[in-house]
């Protein structure tokens, strides 16, 4: 049981994401070369690697927006290798983009309906209870009829995060979700993401910015070149040589 929380939303449902050897090349650049990454229910896991590593590649392919060159990927039991990424989402995966993908011309409300009201039949009362839940926890409400294009870099990725918990995924993909943010909202986004961790929330979470994922992750995965390089407690991967000089080579 995971301790009580805020939140009230569903926490996770018991699956785990698997991923085996797990290619993407672009003509003849390996994005991906064999990559396996296990993804345990409940888990806070980070994922990190220098520029170029192939996070965000890896982040494509498991969700599926592009097929995998080769390997495989299973949702729980459900093998999603090459499936559609609207019905990976429906399955409980759930993921930001890099570059935040909000529709620049809308409210931050409607920018919440959207993705939900598409996804499923949900009833649309109980779409809008929703999006007034996920705006009072993000602290945005009072952004609720700003244009998305008018909001900061941070707003931004707290409105992103909050498209996704519409879909009320399982599992909830980060791609670099603190870049370009103000550190006072930084802050806010790592105590929002500790408290849906505690309502039993899985993350993987990508940045290449370090000293966040060590913060926050109790598991820490580094790509480099398309490979995976460790996985560890953050405390280990932290002092290991081969990491470093991954970094340092950047
Ligand atoms: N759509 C694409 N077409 C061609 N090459 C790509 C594409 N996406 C990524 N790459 C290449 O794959 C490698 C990994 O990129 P990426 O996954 O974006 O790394 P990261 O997110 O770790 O910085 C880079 O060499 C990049 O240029
Ligand atoms: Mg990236």
């Amino acid at each position: 049981m995971p301790p009580p929380s805020a939140f009230s939303f569903p926490g996770g449902i018991g699956i785990n994401l698997y991923v085996e050897n797990l290619k993407k090349h672009f003509g003849g650049v390996k994005a991906l070369d064999g990559v396996s990454v296990t993804v345990t229910e409940g888990e806070l896991a980070g994922l990190i690697g220098p520029n170029g590593a192939g996070k965000t590649t890896f982040v494509n392919v498991i969700t599926g927006l592009f097929a995998p060159t080769g390997g495989r990927i299973k949702l729980g039991d459900i093998d999603i290798t090459g499936m559609p990424s609207h019905r990976i989402a429906a399955r409980g995966l759930g993921r930001t983009f890099q570059i935040t993908r909000g529709f620049e011309q809308l409210s931050v409300q409607e920018n919440l309906l959207i993705p939900a009201l598409a996804a499923k039949g949900t009833p649309r009362t109980e779409v809008d209870r929703k999006a007034e839940e996920i705006m009072d926890f993000l602290l945005i409400d009072h952004l609720r009829d700003e244009l998305s294009v008018n909001l900061s870099g941070g707003q931004q990725k707290l409105l992103e995060l909050g498209r996704v918990l519409m879909l009320d995924p399982d599992i909830i993909v980060l791609d670099e979700p603190f870049a370009g943010v103000h550190p006072e909202l930084r802050a806010d986004l790592h105590d929002h993401i500790d408290e849906l961790y505690e309502a039993g929330k899985t993350f993987l979470i990508i940045s290449h910015d370090m000293e966040s994922i060590f913060k926050l992750c109790e598991r820490v995965i580094v790509f480099n070149q398309g490979k995976k390089l460790i996985e560890g407690p953050p405390d280990e991967v932290r002092e290991d040589e081969v990491v470093l000089e991954a970094y340092l080579g950047d």
